[in-house]
C-alpha cells in the first residue's frame, strides 16, 4: 500500500483549452479538480466587494488566508460560491481576469493560496489547472503538461468562449488583454509562466480538443499503465 497521491499539473496561458482538457481529465479519472485561476479570480472579486487595493500585499494575503470558497463541478456548468454566494459568471470577466493577473504578481498572495492548493491533493488523485502547478504548487507532479498555442488563435478562442457565456467581448480588445496578460504572467518575478522541466510541451495551435485529449490520454496511459 502507498498513500502517494497522484497529480497530474496542467499549465499554460489562457486560450490553449486547459480548462476543457483538466475537465475532461478529472471527470474520467474521477479525481479531484483545482482550478487554480478560479482562487485568484475570487480573490480579485473579494478584494474589490471589500476595498482591497490591487497592491496591498498584506491585506490581499490577509484575505487570501480567509477565503470562504467551494466549488461544485457536479452540474453541466462550473459553480464557484464565495462566502456562500454564487460569483460563478462574475468571476470569469475579463476585468476580473486582469485584477486576479495584478494580485498574482505578488509574492505575499501566492505565499497565502499554496497550502490551500496543496490541500485539493486527495485520494484518488488531483489534476491541477494552472501557471505554477508543475514548478511551485506540486513540483512532484506525476505528469506534467504545458499547454501553448499562437497568440492569436487564444485570442480568438477566448473570444467564442466569452460570447458562448453571453459576454459580451470584442476580439481585438480581447487580444490586447490577453497579451499584457500573457506578459504580466511570464515576466512576473515569482511563479512566472513558464513550462517546468520535466514537462511535457504540447502546441494546441493547429489541433482541436479532441486531439489534445487523445494525446494527453496517450501521456497518461504511457504515466499510469493499467
Ligand atoms: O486561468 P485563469 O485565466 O482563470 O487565471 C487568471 C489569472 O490568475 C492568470 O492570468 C494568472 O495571473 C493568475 N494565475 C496564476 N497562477 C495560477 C493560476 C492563475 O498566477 N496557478
Amino acid at each position: 500500500m502507498t498513500d502517494h497521491v497522484p497529480v497530474i499539473a496542467v499549465d499554460g496561458p489562457s486560450g490553449t483549452g486547459k480548462g476543457t482538457i483538466c475537465r475532461y481529465l478529472a471527470n474520467t479519472l474521477k479525481w479531484h479538480l483545482l482550478d487554480s485561476g478560479a482562487l485568484y479570480r475570487l480573490l480579485a472579486l473579494a478584494a474589490g466587494q471589500q476595498g482591497v487595493e490591487l497592491d496591498d500585499a498584506e491585506a490581499l494575503a490577509e484575505l487570501a488566508a480567509n477565503l470562504e470558497i467551494s466549488f461544485d463541478y457536479s452540474g453541466d456548468i462550473d459553480r464557484v460560491l464565495l462566502a456562500g454566494q454564487d460569483v460563478s459568471d462574475e468571476i470569469r470577466t475579463e476585468s476580473c481576469a486582469n485584477a486576479a493577473s495584478r494580485l498574482a504578481a505578488l509574492p505575499e498572495v501566492r505565499q497565502a493560496l499554496l497550502s490551500f492548493q496543496q490541500r485539493f491533493r486527495q485520494s484518488p488523485g488531483l489534476v491541477a489547472d494552472g501557471r505554477d502547478m508543475g514548478t511551485i504548487v506540486f513540483p512532484d507532479a506525476d505528469l506534467k503538461i504545458f499547454l501553448t498555442a499562437d497568440a492569436a488563435e487564444r485570442a480568438r478562442r477566448r473570444h467564442k468562449q466569452l460570447k458562448e457565456k453571453g459576454f459580451d467581448v470584442n476580439l481585438a480588445d480581447l487580444s490586447v488583454e490577453i497579451t499584457e496578460r500573457d506578459a504580466r504572467d511570464s515576466q512576473r518575478a515569482v511563479s512566472p509562466l513558464i513550462p517546468a522541466n520535466d514537462a511535457r510541451v504540447i502546441d494546441t495551435t493547429d489541433l482541436s480538443i479532441q486531439d489534445v485529449v487523445e494525446l494527453v490520454s496517450g501521456l497518461i496511459r504511457d504515466q499510469f499503465p493499467v
